[in-house]
């Protein structure tokens, strides 16, 4: 099978959208990083899904409507606290773990009695799924166990030969994945950090928790060793010398920094990603990817600050380092 690049246009749109609609799939673009989507309603189409990124059954997709009254076609009983944290947050990077509706195959759901569902904040995703006229699952388009695409091409990288189609949307905004939550219990629990923070859904709904076991959840796992350090006074100085312990063993080493540390590693390798921790968010999945074609052997990431955003690439680097924290 040959894999397609296309602009998003009327022309494609529609083209993709017929695609999915016969029960094939297609990648595209959402602000938060790239999907790989079939017809959630059509089980055949979603088996495809697991085998194309080779994913265990025992992980269920999430769910992406297009407007906010299509939730109601794909769940059931939405408490108070969710209803408003759609009027908050949604289209966005937030994720409601939500009872299923009975159209929702066992495959979507991997057997459970939950759908997870979301609206992406990005015009393509929405009328995308608008012309199937349908939910479609969107899980991250990337092989299982890889990092999650940010670019078209990240997707060509792990699905070329396998889809027909990937929608070409440049970079996604935001960079990690949509913060998934559970509002049908006191207190609510966020089962993944993600796009919205947890103190922004706090301003909206009162206390929330963090489900214990899924801190460190999600599935990233660059080729590189990755390091990640601590956040702390003297860090880059810390950095510099782990990098040079990892260079003088023969180590292809690269440091993940911000802009504003630059100049503390002088001539060591970096890929630097920006200005802010939204910025970190937004390059951090790219920089992997590039430290794995440049065939870096060990990265090591900065440490950032545990408020905001800041919380949720702790969560995704804790899990990227498989807990190699310095
Ligand atoms: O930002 C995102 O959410 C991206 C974009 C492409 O939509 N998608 C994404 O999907 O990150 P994926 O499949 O890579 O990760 C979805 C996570 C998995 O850890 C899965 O186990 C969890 O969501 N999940 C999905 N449905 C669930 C459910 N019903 N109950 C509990 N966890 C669920
Ligand atoms: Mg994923």
């Amino acid at each position: 099978m040959e894999t397609v690049i296309l602009q998003p246009n009327k022309e494609n749109l529609y083209k993709c959208a017929a695609h999915l609609k016969s029960g094939g799939l297609v990648a595209f673009p959402t602000e938060t990083v790239y999907a790989l989507g079939a017809v959630a309603t059509n089980a055949a189409a979603v088996e495809k899904v697991f085998d194309v990124k080779k994913r265990s059954h025992d992980k269920p997709l999430i769910v992406a409507v297009a407007k906010k009254s299509d939730i109601a076609t794909v769940a059931r009983n939405i408490p108070d606290k969710a209803r408003a944290l759609i009027d908050a947050f949604m289209p966005g990077a937030l994720t409601l773990l939500l009872d299923r509706a009975e159209n929702i195959p066992d495959a979507v759901t991997a057997g459970g009695d939950t759908v997870a569902v979301r609206i992406p904040d990005n015009e393509t995703a929405k009328t995308l799924i608008e012309l199937t006229g349908a939910p479609v699952v969107v899980p991250s388009a990337n092989i299982s166990e890889k990092t999650s695409p940010t670019l078209a091409s990240h997707v060509y990288d792990d699905l070329n030969g396998k889809i027909s189609y990937i929608l070409d949307g440049g970079a996604s905004e935001i960079g990690i994945e949509s913060t998934i939550i559970d509002t049908r219990c006191d207190p609510p629990e966020i089962l993944r950090g993600g796009g919205v923070t947890a103190d922004m859904i706090e301003r909206v709904i009162g206390k929330v928790k963090f489900k214990r076991e899924s801190v460190c959840g999600g599935n990233y796992m660059p080729l590189a060793e990755v390091f990640f350090s601590a956040y702390y006074d003297g860090m880059t100085q810390n950095i510099c010398a782990r990098y040079d312990e990892l260079a003088k063993h023969g180590r292809k080493t690269a440091v993940i920094c911000l802009d504003g540390n630059a100049a503390y590693y002088g001539e060591r390798k970096l890929y630097r990603v920006g200005k802010s921790y939204s910025d970190y968010a937004h390059n951090l999945f790219a920089a992997l990817r590039k430290a794995d074609a440049e065939h870096v052997d060990a990265v090591i990431a900065e440490g950032v600050v545990s408020e905001g955003i800041g919380l949720s690439l702790i969560n995704r680097l804790c899990k990227i380092s498989r807990g190699n924290i310095i």
